[in-house]
């Protein structure tokens, strides 16, 4: 939902709803848990939102995070130049832009009661930072040797110069991202691996593989702090573009950060020898492999994959409209993953009973008397349900009920003492 939106919305920003909410939390987890949970070689962290400015001096981005701005001349609104070449003009022909200035898309903040230069900071507009940061404490407390990742989650936030195609580009969006600590050297091999692994998390959310392409960025077209950035870019309804990206950042972040805080920030690599450890005392700055996603573009991308229009389906005709529609989400991602659905609401009682046990076992199931079967369905079908469990009135006798499978249609009737395996092993434990 557009953010703010009894005052009109707050451009770029949006809310998210019980099932958008359900959808961004299963995303996130699905995430955590190939990354962090089933690893040994990578750690979670939390690290601030707000942090020292001198944290985004030595990160370049304050100097060098620059997007640049046009003005066109004659419907006076404002592009990011690097990608308005071709857009023609409402007021007719093609824009008239003025020269490009440099915009700094972060957000400025004041740190306590006085507002100065000494006390302006960022909002972060990348989680990285807090991972380079915290490097060496995170490293020392979990006993980490490289090579390991820190992986985090967060909301970061960017001033966007123009934002467009609903949660593609906005201006308070979540990153999840792993900064992947490794010797110099092995650097190419790593970021090879990473680009695999990234692309394989994607397609195991049941993202088509022909919607998906890879996007080597230009010499001249890398940020800062990048040795080489390959991005994972989707077929969008409005084009391919950017859905994440892999960058090799070299020991970039870990180096400026010594340079400007004064702290050693440089790893020190006890070698091992025959299964013993022995002392190299090398020392140096890791180098740094850096998959990142953006949580909101993802959604998007789950949905649009997920998205079928089709004409009605035949199961009944009360409920038949001009066009029914499907979100064919893989069961992992659904934001309800069983509804609990009386024929009628007499049915209401064992219904519930139904519904209560299941709850047990997930939290994500729904219960709806309102309206007909076939209006229930839809229902479900739209949001992205992928099995509905209706109670009957045969039920009441022969202590079944019968489960709707969202893409196939097709029904089972599963005795009720057995549906729980039966929906285990449908939908795992997830
Ligand atoms: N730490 C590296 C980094 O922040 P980035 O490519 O600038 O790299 C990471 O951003 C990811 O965040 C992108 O791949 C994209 O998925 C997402 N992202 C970036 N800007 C966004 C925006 N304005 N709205 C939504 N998602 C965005």
């Amino acid at each position: 939902m557009p953010g703010s939106e009894v005052y009109g919305g707050i451009s770029g920003i949006y809310d998210f709803g019980p099932y958008g909410l359900a959808l961004k939390n299963n995303l996130k987890k699905l995430w955590w848990k190939k990354f962090v949970q089933e690893r040994d070689d990578i750690v979670g962290i939390e690290s601030a939102i707000l942090m020292n400015r001198q944290v985004w001096q030595a990160s370049g981005h304050e100097k060098g995070f620059i997007d640049e701005l046009v003005e066109c001349k004659k419907c006076h609104q404002r592009f990011k130049f690097d990608e308005m070449r071709d857009e023609k003009c409402p007021n007719g022909g093609d824009h008239e832009f003025t020269e490009p200035k440099n915009f700094n898309p972060m957000f400025k903040t004041y740190v306590g009661v006085i507002e100065d230069e000494k006390s302006m900071t960022y909002l972060r507009p990348e989680t990285a930072q807090g991972m380079f940061t915290n490097f060496k404490q995170v490293m020392e407390t979990s006993r980490q040797k490289i090579p390991f990742g820190i992986a985090q989650i967060g909301k970061s936030f960017r001033n966007e110069i123009n934002t467009k195609d609903f949660l593609f580009r906005i201006r308070e969006f979540e990153i999840a991202e792993i900064e992947y600590f490794i010797k110099p050297g092995d650097d190419e091999k790593a970021f090879e691996e990473w680009l695999r692994e990234w692309e394989d998390f994607i397609l195991s959310l049941g993202i088509k593989k022909e919607n998906l392409r890879q996007y080597e960025h230009k010499k001249e077209d890398l940020s800062h702090y990048s040795k080489r950035t390959v991005d994972i870019h989707y077929h969008y309804p409005f084009g391919w573009k950017e859905l994440t990206g892999c960058a090799n950042r070299t020991d970039f972040d870990l180096s400026s950060h010594e340079k400007v805080s004064g702290k050693d920030l440089k790893y020190f690599d006890p070698s091992t020898s025959s299964g013993q450890v022995v002392e190299t005392k090398e020392k140096y700055w890791p180098y740094v492999i850096e998959p990142t996603l953006g949580i909101e573009r993802l959604m998007l991308a789950v949905i649009c994959d997920a998205f079928e229009e089709t004409k009605p389906r035949t199961e009944t005709t009360e409920a038949a409209t001009e066009k029914e529609i499907i979100l064919h989400f893989d069961p992992k991602l659904a934001p309800i993953k069983v509804a609990v659905l009386p024929l009628v609401k007499k049915l209401s009682d064992k219904a519930k009973e139904i519904y209560k046990d299941l709850r047990i076992c997930w939290s994500d199931i729904e219960y709806d008397e309102s309206g007909s079967i076939g209006r229930r369905y839809r229902r479900q079908d739209e949001i992205g349900t992928p099995f509905c469990v209706t109670i009957d009135f045969d039920s009441l006798e022969d202590k079944k009920v019968t489960v709707r499978d969202r893409d196939t249609m097709k029904q089972d009737r599963i005795a009720i003492k057995e549906l729980k395996n039966y929906l285990f092993e449908k939908l795992g434990i997830f």
